[in-house]
């Protein structure tokens, strides 16, 4: 309970909660049995109010009900000594919800451990032959993953397609297993402060032409030049990328962000810095070995 933006906040639901309960306190008190008027020869006085007949009396309260109001405020009293309550005051249990999920997190998946077990005792291969598997497989995947490459792993414009025998950071169980394990961050520098325009346009004809779509003849054979001093230490010599830095092979058709002179020149003069979250935070090692072969599975 210390989301307060600031200490004032705290102060104040707290003389707020804690001057309730005095007010209830005081209001009970004050209206005792031997606080009710009585008429001079003992008997209760009534309120003046009458309607056909039936009079309404000013009887004390009843003793069953004052009880209950005081048990209810000592049961109010003891809950703010355990739990949060008062402003701040983290109380003296501990308590928070965000613990009590993480317990329950914690005790779901311990409880799940054996069940999992045998799938660990697979390797990738094996486990995406295993139907069961596929299929839980499968649901973590809807869950943790369809939101950025696809319910059918087709990703789009900077979410790569897991479907395919294209990969970025390599295609082996280990690959994709790190992959999941730590995320990724790709890095694209961009060149726009790097380069001349018409370095730019340059290159990205010669980009084009690497994986054979139409491209400028003389602006192709100058980009090659521009290619081999600024672009081969990431794409490598030929332009078929570094699964090492995630450096995309540019000569298949198969594209990242695109493939248009457009698109390839927005690329290169604002850079790409594509990221995929790390999930050993979000994901059990049982859960990732699961989802590491569903992904392997899907190119196979
Ligand atoms: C927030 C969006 C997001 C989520 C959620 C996400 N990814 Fe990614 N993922 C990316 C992006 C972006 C990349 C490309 C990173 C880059 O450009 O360097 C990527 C890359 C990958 C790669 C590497 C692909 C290659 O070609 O090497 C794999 C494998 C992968 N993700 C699998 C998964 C799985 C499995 C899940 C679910 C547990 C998942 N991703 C969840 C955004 C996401
Ligand atoms: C420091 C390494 C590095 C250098 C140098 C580099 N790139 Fe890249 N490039 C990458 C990475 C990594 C990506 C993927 C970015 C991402 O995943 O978001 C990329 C992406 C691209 C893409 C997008 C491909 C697609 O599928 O949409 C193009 C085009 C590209 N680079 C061309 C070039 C050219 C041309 C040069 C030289 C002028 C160059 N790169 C220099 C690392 C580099």
């Amino acid at each position: 309970m210390s989301d307060f933006f600031n200490i004032g906040w705290s102060y104040f639901i707290a003389v707020i909660s804690i001057a309730g309960v005095i007010f209830c306190l005081w209001l009970l008190l004050s209206q005792r049995k031997n606080k009710v008027a009585l008429n001079p020869d003992g008997s209760v006085s009534d309120t003046g109010h009458e309607w056909d007949g039936l009079r309404e009396l000013n009887n004390p309260l009843p003793s069953w009900w004052m009880w209950m109001f005081l048990l209810s405020i000592i049961f109010g009293v003891g809950y703010w000594i355990l739990y949060p309550g008062i402003g701040s005051y983290a109380g003296s249990l501990g308590y928070t919800s965000a613990k009590e999920h993480n317990e329950s997190v914690l005790k779901a998946n311990t409880e799940l451990k054996p069940f999992y077990e045998k799938y660990m005792a697979l390797d990738v291969p094996n486990l995406a032959k295993d139907p069961q598997a596929k299929q839980i497989g499968q649901r973590l995947y809807l869950n943790y993953c369809a939101q950025c490459h696809g319910s059918d792993a087709g990703g789009g414009k900077g979410f790569p397609t897991l479907s395919d025998k294209d990969w970025l950071y390599g295609g082996e169980p280990d690959h994709i297993k790190t992959t999941l394990i730590n995320g990724r961050q790709g890095n694209m520098p961009a060149f726009k402060t790097i380069l001349s325009s018409t370095d730019i346009n340059h290159v990205a004809n010669y980009v084009r032409s690497l994986s054979g779509l139409p491209s400028n003849p003389i602006k192709r054979s100058l980009g090659e030049v521009v290619f081999k001093n600024n672009c081969i230490g990431c794409h490598g010599a030929e332009g078929k990328g570094n699964i090492l830095v995630g450096a995309p092979n540019l000569t298949d058709k198969i594209w990242l962000y695109g493939g248009s002179e457009a698109t390839i020149t927005e690329t290169l003069l604002n850079g790409r810095n594509g990221k995929m979250p790390a999930h050993q935070e979000i994901l059990t090692p049982e859960k990732i070995h699961l989802l590491t072969a569903f992904v392997w599975g899907l190119s196979q």
